[in-house]
């Protein structure tokens, strides 16, 4: 199983739900089974860190997202991963609008995906402060420990 997390410029939201996503399925049953990115639907922050807020709030909670670099979402992310998991509804949409003829339905939003809400955004923090970034630490804390279970029911 391959899951891809997506937002704007993968540096705020996807990588944290990334290292969320890691932390909680090492300390799963499904430890090395399931392998996970993420991916910005823009390419303004290609090749950097996560931003240093979102490493900080993550660092608070036990994670180390520090060694990630952001990328650009492709093409080819369609035909590696299982699903695409995106932030927001505009993600979505993005994500959609670039999929291969018969690839959409793989992706969804990860709130919606996790069912932790029907229609759920995480809200962009970046140009917010720290409670909005731990804001977005909750939700994908949840959406990491909903995945584990979803993805442990077969
Ligand atoms: P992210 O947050 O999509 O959660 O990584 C953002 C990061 C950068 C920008 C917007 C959102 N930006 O405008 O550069």
């Amino acid at each position: 199983m391959r899951l891809l997390v997506v937002c704007l410029g993968n540096i705020c939201r996807s990588p944290m739900a990334e290292g969320a996503l890691r932390h909680h399925l090492a300390a799963s049953p499904l430890a090395g089974s399931v392998e996970v990115d993420s991916a910005g639907t823009s390419d303004w922050h290609a090749g950097e860190p996560p931003d240093r807020r979102a490493i900080a709030c993550a660092r608070q909670h036990g994670v180390d997202i520090a060694g990630l670099r952001a990328r650009q979402l492709r093409r080819e992310d369609f035909e590696r991963f299982d699903w695409l998991l995106c932030a927001d509804g505009q993600n979505l949409r993005d994500v959609r609008g670039l999929a291969p003829p018969g690839l959409a339905g793989k992706a969804s939003l990860l709130l919606e995906w996790t069912g932790i809400e029907a229609g759920g955004s995480i809200p962009d923090p970046y140009t917010g402060g720290p409670a909005d970034f731990d804001h977005v630490w909750r939700l994908v804390d949840s959406a990491a420990r909903a995945a584990v279970r979803r993805l442990s029911c077969g």
